[in-house]
């Protein structure tokens, strides 16, 4: 009877506490909150408040104000909900705030603290914190703050690592499902700081995923879209006395940008852009980024150039202060001595770690990695001499000799345990095993071949839409009106039926609203087709380029289809599961539906045709003239790059309505488009250059930032070139800045004495047998 007599005051008295008004930031001592308040931070970022996952489960979150859909960044209550709605928030007697229920008890509290007047703010970034409001003055003397207490969300200025002064540990702990259930995961991030710090993305506690390799100075040397300054964030990185801590900022304020730890194990980066969230980019990436997928010594390579993913340093010898020379000789002094490097790339590079031991899960970059210096014994470089010696090599030249053997080792390593298995097969492995992902568990739509030949009335050359490298396109409606394309494959492809099948289970997970979607395929009859969904507007080529057309495509339209390409490759790059480079962008593979939003198509081919080769070269190159970036056209080198150069290719000729042509003959200057863009850039005069049937649509400032992107993407040099997501930015015009383009690669008179032989065929897709690679002269 007491009882209930109590617990009804309480319950009573609660009603005399005032709620705060709204889009107030702060909650004092006399007020509460309930399920159907919030606080809403200063300049309306940010809300706290009340939000519900499954029926009857209440949280106390942090979320973004005006974003759809709720995107949750910080949960307090994430194992403990309440149950009713009628449970609130009230600060408590020892300078802390409760959460509590109904009948007054207690879900969750925050730590007690000395404040005598606590009062509650929501701030402008995100962090709710407790202060004192007796003392006024020391603002940023939070006696309690969220960002000390993360969930699975890293924001703009919040720490995550190890405070050594006051003994707390900041990590990542993903929800159970995300989206769904806050409740803790199955997945940690957290920075180990033993060794030289680093982070490490874990399941239960314990199996290690993803390395985010040792901090050099510009970013983890394991995460390679990591850099500064680039994707409009700041890294930052304190390793002192006082702790190790990671943390980011926003060069522009207005970006907003998180990252996120989702209940899968992936580290994913997210940027709010034109009213969306874009992925741009997330760990981890490929096979080679889950842990010592090569074993000891074994070296992962992606791409082609050669930086390194430092190796594990759980067991190594750090000192900050001494130099690379310093550091070559204690190693040389030391016989246990395999490896060392700078720790800090920045400002010509300092510092010194030194591995003892075996060297493991390390990767190599196509850009923004670091130089590793391996110590070889004589037989591994093949002298005669019996001492050991150490080839302290520019990563250049050197580190590849290295990393070609390394990899060697791993590949006949893993060509011992399976003969035929080669790259794909491996990650199917990873797949089915390490991470626990099946790539059987999607059923593949089959057509037959009668339904095919049928619909595109016997592959008649009337409904020919085209031809592509690959083999020929056919218009076709099946029985039930839906209209299809099907792209009959040429008969090169060697590859074995089931192979095929994996990657066509690969591409159909692609999905994007800037991809043609694939429907399914069919295999008969030593046939392989491709169905894909039509569409209405076919290529952009047929209409940028024909005068009676090219009016539909006014600058709005222009702009969209560049933006629209633009994230579809963000997507196949660093976005989808598996990194895609489609190695054959042109306006042609552009296709566009009934409302002209853009869709690349034949993505993810280049896989299906090149099965029987390393990833950094290729012995058959696929392409088209005019939109080959010189590396890949001259040395078969392809990267995202390569892409990145067809991409800007494309801006001018959207821009400027005329198609890049390789092969003029000298007198005719005009016709190589990227020479001519370049002049007129450096004259001023760009603006003449405009197709006349935009020039009435357009924003002068607009066009001009869309030509200066385009001539960043055609740099001479792939390293000097932007990254799709800070294309994307840029277009967007978040990007802090924009550096002045270097001279375009492969003008016309260059590639004239290289390609000579070859024929003088235009705009046709070209393929050479036996182009000579000379991985080893990459200087
Ligand atoms: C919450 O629980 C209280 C006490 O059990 C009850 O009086 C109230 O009706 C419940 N509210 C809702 C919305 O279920
Ligand atoms: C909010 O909830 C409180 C109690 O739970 C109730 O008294 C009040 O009327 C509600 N306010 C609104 C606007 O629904
Ligand atoms: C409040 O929490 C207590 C303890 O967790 C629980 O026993 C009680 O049923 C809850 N009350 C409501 C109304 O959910
Ligand atoms: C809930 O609160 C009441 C009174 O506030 C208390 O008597 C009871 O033991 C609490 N129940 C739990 C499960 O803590
Ligand atoms: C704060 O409280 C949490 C549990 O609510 C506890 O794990 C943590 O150690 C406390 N922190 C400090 C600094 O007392
Ligand atoms: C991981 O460790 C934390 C604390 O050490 C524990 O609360 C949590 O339940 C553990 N998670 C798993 C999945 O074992
Ligand atoms: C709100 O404040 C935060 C932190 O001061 C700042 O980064 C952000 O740009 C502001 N947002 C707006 C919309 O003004
Ligand atoms: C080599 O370096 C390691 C790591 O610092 C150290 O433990 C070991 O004693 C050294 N060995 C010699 C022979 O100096
Ligand atoms: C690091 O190396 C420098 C230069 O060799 C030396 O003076 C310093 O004592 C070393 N520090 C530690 C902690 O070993």
């Amino acid at each position: 009877m007491t009882i209930f007599f109590s617990r009804h005051l309480l319950i009573l008295t609660t009603f005399f506490f005032i709620t705060p008004s709204t889009s107030s930031d702060t909650l004092t001592a006399t007020q509460i909150l309930t399920t159907n308040q919030t606080l809403i931070s200063q300049n309306q970022t940010f809300v706290l408040g009340f939000f519900r996952r499954s029926i009857t489960n209440y949280y106390l979150g942090i979320w973004y104000n005006n974003i759809t859909p709720q995107t949750i960044v910080w949960v307090a209550n994430r194992d403990n909900p309440i149950h009713n709605s009628s449970g609130y928030l009230k600060l408590g007697d020892h300078g802390n705030f409760l959460l509590l229920n109904s009948s007054g008890n207690l879900s969750w509290s925050s730590n007690e603290t000395t404040a005598k007047n606590p009062l509650l703010q929501l701030l402008d970034t995100g962090n709710l914190v407790l202060k004192d409001s007796s003392h006024t003055n020391n603002n940023n003397n939070y006696l309690w703050q969220s960002f000390d207490y993360p969930t699975d969300t890293v924001l703009p200025g919040m720490e995550i690592g190890w405070n050594f002064d006051t003994g707390m540990e900041k990590h990542l702990t993903s929800w159970k499902i995300t989206g769904e259930d806050p409740s803790s995961g199955d997945y940690t991030m957290k920075l180990d700081y033993h060794g030289l710090p680093e982070g490490f993305l874990r399941r239960d506690n314990q199996t290690i995923i993803f390395r985010a390799g040792p901090w050099n100075g510009e970013g983890f040397s394991g995460i390679t879209a990591m850099k500064d300054n680039t994707d409009g964030l700041k890294f930052n990185f304190n390793d002192d006395e006082h702790g190790v801590m990671y943390y980011f900022t926003v060069t522009k304020p207005s970006l907003l940008s998180r990252i996120i730890l989702t209940s899968d194990g992936e580290f994913e980066r997210y940027m709010w852009l034109q009213a969306s969230w874009n992925k741009f980019w997330y760990q981890p990436g490929d096979q080679c980024d889950y842990y010592g997928v090569c074993g000891p010594y074994g070296v992962c390579d992606n791409n082609a150039s050669p930086n390194m993913k430092l190796p594990e340093t759980a067991n190594v010898f750090v000192n900050k202060s001494m130099t690379l020379d310093e550091c070559e000789s204690l190693c040389k002094r030391n016989c246990s001595c395999t490896a060392y490097a700078n720790i800090d790339i920045t400002n010509g590079g300092t510092g010194c770690v030194m591995w003892v031991g075996q060297l493991f899960d390390m990767s190599v970059y196509p850009s923004n990695g670091q130089d590793l210096y391996v110590r070889l014994s004589a037989s591994d470089i093949g002298t005669s001499k019996n001492h050991r010696v150490i080839e302290a090599i520019g990563i250049t030249l050197g580190a590849l000799v290295i990393v070609l053997g390394l990899v060697a080792i791993c590949y006949l390593r893993n060509k011992r345990q399976q003969r035929s298995r080669g790259h794909d097969s491996l990650m199917n492995e990873i797949y089915s095993g390490g991470v626990e992902r099946n790539m059987d568990d999607l059923e593949l739509p089959m057509f037959d071949f009668d339904t095919l030949t049928m619909a595109t009335n016997n592959f008649s050359q009337d409904n020919k839409l085209g031809e592509g490298g690959f083999g020929s396109v056919y218009r076709g409606r099946l029985i039930e009106g839906r209209e299809i394309a099907v792209k009959r494959l040429s008969e090169d492809s060697r590859q074995g039926i089931q192979e095929f099948k994996n990657e066509v289970k690969l591409i159909i997970k692609l999905q994007h609203r800037n991809l043609v979607r694939l429907l399914g395929c069919c295999i008969e009859k030593d046939e392989k087709m491709l169905v894909y969904e039509y569409m209405e507007n076919r290529g952009l080529d047929s209409i940028l380029f024909d005068k009676s057309k090219r009016a539909l495509l006014n600058w709005e339209r222009r702009f969209n289809i560049i933006y629209g390409i633009g994230r579809g490759l963000v997507y196949l790059h660093q976005d989808s599961r598996f990194r895609i480079i489609h190695r054959d962008l042109k306006t042609s593979n552009i296709l566009l539906d009934g409302d002209m939003n853009p869709k690349i198509s034949d993505f993810g081919l280049a896989r299906i045709f090149d099965k029987d080769e390393i990833q950094t070269k290729t012995l058959r190159i696929v392409g088209t003239y005019g939109y080959m970036a010189p590396e890949y056209a001259m040395y078969g080198k392809f990267s995202i790059k390569s892409d990145v150069f067809s991409f800007g290719v494309m801006i001018l000729e959207i821009i400027t309505g005329k198609k890049n042509r390789w092969f003029s003959n000298d007198k005719d200057e005009e016709s190589n488009l990227l020479e001519n863009v370049w002049r007129h850039w450096h004259k001023g005069t760009v603006m003449t250059l405009v197709d006349p049937s935009i020039s009435n649509s357009c924003t002068e400032s607009e066009v001009v930032r869309c030509i200066h992107i385009g001539l960043l993407c055609i740099q001479e040099r792939a390293e000097d070139r932007p990254t799709m997501s800070s294309v994307v930015l840029m277009l967007s015009n978040e990007a802090p800045s924009m550096s002045n383009p270097k001279s375009p690669g492969f003008s016309a008179r260059k590639t004239h004495s290289d390609m000579d032989s070859s024929s003088s065929r235009q705009d046709e897709t070209w393929s050479v047998n036996e182009v000579t690679i000379t991985v080893l002269d990459a200087r």
